[in-house]
């Protein structure tokens, strides 16, 4: 039985291959969170399979919910609003929990509040850093999305900059695939390259034109591919520990650089990284690093808030719920929703 004055949300997030559903009181505190992940059912086709996830979705979305509601020690005449992601993702992974989230809304007399799934990953930060509030410079970096932003409110920011082509993830899982590392390739690469030596070979480190905050990664993955290739044809034995810690150094070189000079920019003194990618060892070492020599601090979510999960969507949710917005029961998913400024 939840006091009067709390907010509980139930959040639904099923953008891509993990089923998850969180409750949390007040945005900040969360009182389950509770993942299915299907990571070792698409590991074996090298990537996630859109149309096994969704029907595992399906399978899943009911059981999980039930185990949230369990884990809170709450029922659905709890809760307050629904908070679901409805973009970016996959059609039907996003649909399974979209439609999900509207029965319940709908039956339950309560607001629908859809999620940008990266503003989500932002929020990760203020579970786990209750004292972090905006202003501060964001920087995303997901299997999808390579943002930096400059966050001006919970819900207001600008795009100071972003991939002109593949996510850093993406890259990362791409590389990983040339290796024969497997899915998901991020943690496969940043496990080896600490075998490796990072100065072993020159990749090269895409800036764009100068004073650009954009990024481009594409250059590198076809480097690695090309360096692959190439030490087959000659009969040379290659070294891939060595090739994963000098593809993840370059990688990493170009978004320190990038990240302080933004961070110079814009005037901040807090950078908050968030995504997937922010998991990775050698970034978050780096940019602590280089943060601390200019005088900022540096804020990451813990390693199980990086990767995909619904707290993030649910603490998103309740700064919409706080002022009132909500979305009707028209609100569609969106693959491709873009994160622009707001
Ligand atoms: O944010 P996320 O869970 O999903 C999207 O919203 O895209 O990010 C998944 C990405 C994958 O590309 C995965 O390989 C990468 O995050 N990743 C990592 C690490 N852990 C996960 N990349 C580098 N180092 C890691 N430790
Ligand atoms: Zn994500």
């Amino acid at each position: 039985m939840k006091n009067k004055e709390e907010v509980i949300i139930l959040a639904i997030e099923s953008s891509c291959d993990e089923t998850a559903v969180s409750i949390s009181k007040n945005g900040r505190d969360i009182l389950s969170n509770i993942i299915a992940t299907q990571i070792k059912i698409h590991e074996e086709f090298g990537g996630v399979v859109p149309e096994i996830a969704s029907r595992h979705h399906l399978d899943n979305i009911n059981h999980v919910i039930d185990e949230a509601l369990k884990e809170a020690e709450l029922e659905f005449h709890d809760l307050d609003a629904i908070a679901v992601t409805y973009g970016p993702g996959l059609v039907g992974a996003l649909l399974v929990g979209l439609s999900t989230a509207k029965a319940l809304s709908y039956a339950l007399h309560i607001p629908l509040i859809g999620v940008h799934h990266i503003e989500g990953h932002i929020c990760a930060n203020y579970i786990a850093h209750k004292e972090l509030k905006p202003p501060f410079l964001g920087l995303i970096l997901s299997g999808g999305h390579t943002h930096i932003i400059d966050v001006l409110d919970y819900q207001k920011y600008d795009v100071l900059g972003k991939t002109r082509d593949d996510a850093v993830g993406e890259a990362y899982d791409k590389v990983a695939r040339v290796l024969g590392l497997g899915y998901p390739g991020g943690p496969k690469i940043d496990e080896i390259a600490k075998k490796g030596k990072g100065d072993a070979i020159a990749f090269p480190r895409v800036s764009l034109e100068k004073g650009s905050l954009d990024f481009s990664f594409s250059g590198i993955k076809t480097a690695v591919l090309n360096y692959v290739n190439s030490q087959k044809q000659k009969n040379i034995p290659i070294c891939i520990e060595d090739i994963a810690a000098s593809f993840q150094k370059a990688v990493v070189d170009v978004i320190v650089q990038k990240t302080i000079h933004a961070a110079q920019k814009a005037k901040r003194e807090i950078i908050v990284v968030a995504g997937g990618v922010a998991a990775n060892s050698l970034i978050r070492e780096t940019l602590k690093r280089r943060a601390e020599e200019e005088g900022m601090k540096v804020y990451y979510p813990p390693i199980d808030l990086c990767t995909d999960n619904a707290a993030m969507i649910g603490c998103r949710a309740y700064y919409d719920y706080i002022e009132g917005k909500s979305h009707d029961l028209s609100l569609d998913a969106y693959p491709n929703l873009k994160l622009e400024a707001q």
